[in-house]
């Protein structure tokens, strides 16, 4: 999609998606839906225009997953509806903004997993005279010896937990139980084909095998139980871009979030079961020549979250042969990048891609959107529109 005389005309640093590497990913995840639908991880993507593109291209995508009680009020505001909060939020400002939207046509679903959460919900309930929607979040994480496998979120790992809260939310008549969530993050977000890393891969494999039966069996359960006690629910949601393939599988799920394989960034290239085309990267410009094999440019040190480590950190990918300086790495305003060619020069580009995929978005203020080795469109980032939520 890149070319030399392209990048040319581009001003530098600068966020640049291959239009049709994105919509082919829209594509190949809308085919993976096997009757379910897939909600939007919004976090994942952090533009509006792009959000727009995904749920026009086909029907399965359906809602939105937002990752904050502002940006699902600013969501609401741009027009989306169904928008689930998919994490428990606290902010007394932003939870009455959300209770006077729901008593708009548009729904904001907000995350819970414990009664503190509901107790807070209920006051602000009473005292805005609003309803609030709720959607109940399941441990899914699996033990295998003293390894805790999964993400410390929920406390919920068991279905009477989650029986003993869906009573309580019921007993409210200003909070109204719509869904369960159970993120298995052990098998969406943990790569299985990493580089030179036999050993491990081989492990967790294992693991996700192991994990992928309990998780199924923990969700069916709650929800089992849940309809023993006449308790119906609208949504049940599940999985990642990692765990398309096993989470439609089961039953009792209706509906999957994926956000991170439309772009799909450096740590979705390590998955035995799929791949994505890479469709978001950024360049730099370089600056400075320090040495004859050693560019310098201006950027670039975009890190990625969670655990650290050399897997976080984004990579040269265009010219083709780039490597990172171990001392250095990718730096605040300047990173060195080696190249066996000496021949590049000051002013050129290098293109990168990033370990994840919506962070490097809150960088931008647009993303410059190529097709046929052109520029065909520019859309805002969530920064472009002087949004900043995480
Ligand atoms: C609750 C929840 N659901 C789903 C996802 C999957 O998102 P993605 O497809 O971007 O990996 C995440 C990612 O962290 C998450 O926190």
């Amino acid at each position: 999609m890149l070319s030399k005389e392209l990048l040319k005309e581009i001003s530098l640093p600068a966020l640049l998606l291959d239009l049709d590497a994105f919509d082919e990913n829209c594509k190949n995840i809308a085919g993976k839906a096997n009757g379910k639908t897939i909600r939007i991880a919004t976090k994942s993507i952090r533009s509006v225009s792009l959000l727009r593109r995904i749920l026009q291209s086909n029907q399965v995508f359906k809602g939105l997953m937002a990752f904050t009680p502002q940006e699902s009020i600013f969501l609401s505001e741009k027009g989306f509806d169904d928008i689930l909060l998919g994490y428990p939020c606290w902010d007394m400002d932003a939870l009455i903004k959300i209770a006077k939207i729901n008593q708009t046509e548009k729904k904001i679903i907000l995350m819970v997993d414990s009664h503190e959460h509901i107790d807070h919900l209920q006051r602000i309930a009473l005292k805005t005279e609003g309803t609030f929607y709720l959607c109940i979040d399941v441990d899914m994480s699996t033990t295998f010896a003293n390894l805790h496998f999964g993400v410390r979120r929920s406390p919920l790992n068991h279905e009477e937990a989650v029986l003993q809260l869906a009573k309580k939310i019921k007993q409210s008549t200003k909070l109204e139980l719509i869904g369960m969530m159970g993120y298995e993050a052990q098998i969406a977000g943990v790569g299985d084909f990493m580089p030179s890393q036999y050993l491990k891969n081989t492990f967790i494999s294992y693991l996700k095998k192991k994990s992928i039966p309990e998780v199924a069996a923990r969700r069916t359960k709650a929800i089992k139980k849940l309809m023993n006690e006449g308790i119906r629910l609208s949504i049940v949601n599940g999985g990642g871009t990692g765990s398309l393939h096993t989470t439609t599988l089961e039953d009792c799920i209706t509906e999957v979030t994926v956000g991170s394989g439309f772009y799909s960034p450096l740590l979705f290239d390590y998955y035995q079961s799929f791949s994505y085309k890479p469709s978001l990267f950024f360049a730099l410009p370089i600056v400075r020549k320090p040495a004859p094999n050693i560019y310098t440019c201006l950027g670039g040190g975009y890190i990625a979250s969670g655990a650290t480590g050399k897997d976080k950190v984004p990579k040269p990918v265009y010219p083709i042969g780039g490597k990172l300086i171990p001392l250095e790495g990718a730096g605040e305003v300047q990173t060195p990048v080696y190249f066996e060619d000496t021949t590049l020069k000051i002013g050129d580009a290098i293109v990168f891609r990033a370990a994840k995929a919506g962070e490097i978005c809150e960088r931008f203020k647009e993303i410059i959107c190529i097709s046929n080795q052109q520029i065909v469109c520019r859309f805002d980032t969530y920064r472009g529109e002087g949004a900043c939520f995480l």
